[in-house]
């Protein structure tokens, strides 16, 4: 390309359409092309500039970090100051909260309330001339904060450049930066690997972030932006109201959250409340509240502003998500593999909607690393649906009777010796099959749910079974009759009846179930049904070659040795022979994958399904050929939408995406079944 013109005119064109796959991928969330396609472009341009400096201009997508060089922190005074929300604590005050506004406003109707997910992150202030990022600050006192902007232009949701014609000439937008659940856990895992100080919580890890004086810094960690405000604006007119205004900044080109909605009146902000914990633990993001904010901008000044917040907007809180206690004593578990953990008995806590008293301390380095004893006060954090962690250490409150934490020698259920491979960070007891713990563990995951799926059997009667000597391995499950279960305390003769029904019922599992049931190391659900439908047999697993096996899905070659060790030691081939005899009989899988119907369909499920549950949704899903996935699409094939479907059914309607009833699904199931 030899005329500066042409290349002038590519570059543009490149610029454009990187930065429209950009706002699709970090924005909406879409992605329009695979990402070989976008790296491709990305390269093209930065050629492209490498070639021709002169031609590189700040908002072009290559310049995120770099441009301005590093972050400086200067102090920048806010032209309207960021001011902070009142809270609301109970749903009384939620209330009052309300009818305040309906007095000032001199109205018995109810209000009209746009009601946002309060994110856990860190406010912040961008500035746009003619549509170019010039200035981002942190919120500060909220009447000065820091110059950020090296450091926010490297977040991808934020617009270099507004999108569209339709802005005015001066603009700032405000909204919280945070770092996404799993981000922050990969950094986490990330920074611990390295045996650096790892972040308390996402918000802290958001926080750290945006502190680093070197942008590319920041670039590495996983930030987003999802704006929530306009404030300043010098020329141009915006919307009369919240609403409007947050799709406005939505066709600019910001993130807005997908969660936000109207709500009339008290009532209705609360059931949004109710609604919002409850999905609380399933956002890929942390939350800490809701805030409701009067729509309608004529009422928001009427209101006006007390001190430091607006009377028009009120944040209520959800139960918080970490809390102080102390740490009482440390016991060692052992795992079904021999996995010995410490786990941390605490002085019980009410944190993340649930009271605590136990939490994972994971491994004797998580131990050196949190620094933590017994007696010590810790920070206890339970997220979502993740367990409780200890995740930091309150040293200025240590006990001078704090006692160190050691590593048992000897396992604490068998008194078989504890080993710990070099290189590992797992001790194992070395007793195997010997250890009652690894045997009650071995037993309890064979009948699990998702195993051979035993009713009845619950983790304490197996305990009870296994250390009464009646059960020693799976197999002796099968051998068991209503006399022998009657003589356990507490077992009558009807239960005992139906769960010997119910081993009895089990004795005919599909194979993956059954290579699941095994529980070799490494092999979980996903990984045996794909061992299943390659193989067709238990016999063709067993006698797989290394190098074959890992031309299974989702098998590499840790995997592979776990399985070729599993069949190798005698005493898992024993208890296979055993199962046998006893009448179970694992069902062969066809392995003729064009045979199966939905095969190479990826299929989502979502929202409440009445006539069945999703695991057996996803199983029949899965006996037809085709893949289940957690999220939609462009790849996604049908979305099967049950009651109260949300943000999933709104994606795949957007993407096109073939949706059905659970009524359709039922009836469309039936068909294929027939066929
Ligand atoms: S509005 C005058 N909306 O909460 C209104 N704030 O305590 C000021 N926050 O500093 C903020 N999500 O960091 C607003 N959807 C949301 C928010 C939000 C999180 C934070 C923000 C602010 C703090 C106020």
């Amino acid at each position: 390309m030899a005329n500066t013109s042409t290349v002038a005119h590519r570059i543009e064109q490149l610029r454009a359409e990187i930065n429209d796959y950009n706002y699709r991928y970090y924005v909406l969330d879409e992605p329009a092309v695979p990402d070989a396609e976008y790296d491709r472009l990305f390269r093209e341009l930065q050629a492209l500039e490498t070639q021709y400096p002169d031609l590189i201009t700040p908002e072009s997508p290559t310049q995120r970090v770099g441009a301005t060089g590093e972050t400086t922190f200067d102090e920048v005074v806010h032209r309207l100051p960021m001011l902070s929300l009142d809270n609301a604590f109970t749903d009384e005050e939620l209330k009052d909260f309300d009818r305040r506004v309906r007095e000032r406003l001199g109205t018995d109707e109810p209000v009209e309330y746009v009601c946002e997910p309060k994110l856990d992150g860190l406010a912040v202030s961008l500035h746009y001339e003619n549509g170019r990022l010039i200035q981002a600050a942190t919120r500060g006192d909220g009447y000065a904060g820091e110059d950020i902007t090296a450091n926010i232009r490297t977040i991808p949701s934020v617009p270099l450049m507004l999108r569209g014609q339709g802005y005015p000439n001066l603009v700032e937008v405000r909204g919280e930066v945070y770092m996404p659940r799993a981000g922050f856990e990969a950094l986490n895992r990330r920074l611990a690997n390295k045996g650096d100080k790892t972040f308390v919580n996402p918000r802290n890890a958001a926080a750290g972030s945006l502190r680093q004086k070197n942008p590319k810094v920041t670039a590495r960690r996983p930030l987003e932006l999802c704006g929530y405000s306009v404030a300043v604006v010098d020329e141009g007119l915006l919307p009369d109201n919240h609403w409007d205004c947050l799709n406005l900044i939505k066709d600019w080109g910001f993130r807005i959250n997908p969660e936000m909605r109207k709500a009339s009146g008290a009532e209705e902000c609360l059931d949004a409340y109710r609604s919002l914990l409850d999905k609380r633990a399933t956002l890929p993001y942390e939350i800490d509240g809701i805030v409701f904010k009067v729509n309608d901008f004529s009422q928001q000044r009427t209101l006006g502003f007390i001190s430091r917040a607006p009377r028009w907007a009120i944040a209520q809180k959800f139960p918080a998500q970490e809390e102080l206690t102390t740490i009482e004593d440390v016991e060692f578990q052992v795992g079904r593999t021999g996995a010995v953990t410490p786990v941390a008995r605490l002085r019980p806590v009410f944190v993340g909607g649930v009271t605590v008293s136990n939490a994972t301390l994971h491994n004797m380095d998580e131990i050196a690393r949190l620094d933590v004893r017994i007696g010590d006060t810790v920070f206890v954090r339970r997220a979502g649906d993740v367990i409780p962690q200890v995740v930091k250490v309150v040293l200025d409150k240590r006990p001078e009777n704090a006692r160190l934490i050691e590593r048992p020698l000897h396992c604490p259920v068998c008194g078989s010796d504890i080993v710990q491979i070099e290189g590992e960070v797992v001790a194992r007891c070395s007793g195997g099959l010997y250890c009652a713990a690894q045997r009650k563990e071995a037993i309890k995951h064979f009948a699990s749910r998702k195993a051979m799926d035993i009713e009845g059997l619950g983790d304490k009667w197996i305990d009870i079974l296994v250390e009464k000597g009646m059960v020693k391995t799976v197999a002796d499950l099968y051998h068991l009759t209503v006399v022998d279960l009657q003589s356990l305390e507490r077992m009558g003769e009807k239960s005992a009846r139906n769960l010997v029904e119910a081993i009895a019922a089990s004795r005919r599992p599909q194979l993956w179930r059954f290579v699941y049931a095994l529980g070799i190391r490494e092999v979980g659900e996903a990984t045996a049904k794909s061992l299943a439908r390659h193989y067709g047999t238990l016999e063709r697993i067993a006698a797989a070659s290394d190098d074959d096996l890992q031309t299974v899905q989702d098998v590499g070659p840790i995997v592979a040795g776990h399985i070729q060790s599993f069949f190798n030691q005698s005493h898992n081939k024993e208890t296979i022979d055993a199962l046998r005899s006893a009448g179970v009989e694992w069902q062969s899988e066809s392995v003729d994958l064009a045979a199966q119907p939905l095969a190479g369909e990826t299929w989502v499920l979502t929202g409440t399904l009445s006539e069945m549950t999703r695991d057996e949704a996803k199983e029949k899903l899965e006996s037809l050929g085709a893949k289940v996935a957690g999220s939609v699409s462009a790849k996604t094939t049908s979305l099967v939408a049950g009651a109260a479907a949300g943000s999933k059914l709104t994606k795949a309607e957007s993407l096109g995406v073939k949706v059905l009833s659970e009524q359709e699904f039922i009836t469309f199931l039936e068909t294929r079944q027939q066929s």
